[in-house]
């Protein structure tokens, strides 16, 4: 990886593993948006805490070393997500970091968008 890259990579519900990558900074949101990555309905409020549909399952050891704690808005938000674990954070709110590269995420089977 060159150096301000990093790489993630999204575990679909059915086992399919999809590699992506982007730089220091972007949030999990930007790096399945700016990489084209299909998983219907990603996204829907664009990062404003509206939607949970960027809901992603980490691993216990990944989610205790995310730098960025969840704030009061994404647990309510979270709330809302199906298929919620005790590992699960909204990739919006979640920036990439030099040392988090080579994150592995699963994308939870179901998504709802908190506004339908
Ligand atoms: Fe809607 Fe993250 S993109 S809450």
């Amino acid at each position: 990886v060159q150096s301000g890259r990093v790489e993630v990579t999204f575990i679909r519900a059915n086992g399919e593993r999809i590699k992506a990558t982007g730089k220091e900074g972007d949030s999990l949101l930007d790096i399945v948006v700016n990489n084209s990555v299909d998983l219907e309905g990603y996204g829907a409020c664009e990062g404003t805490l509206t939607c949970s549909t960027c809901h992603l399952i980490f691993k216990k050891e990944d989610f205790d070393r995310l730098p960025d704690k969840p704030t009061d808005e994404e647990l309510d938000m979270l709330d809302l997500a199906y298929d919620l674990t005790d590992t699960s954070r909204l990739g919006c709110q979640i920036t990439m970091t030099k040392e988090l590269s080579g994150l592995e995420v699963q994308v939870p089977a179901t998504v709802n968008d908190a506004r339908s």
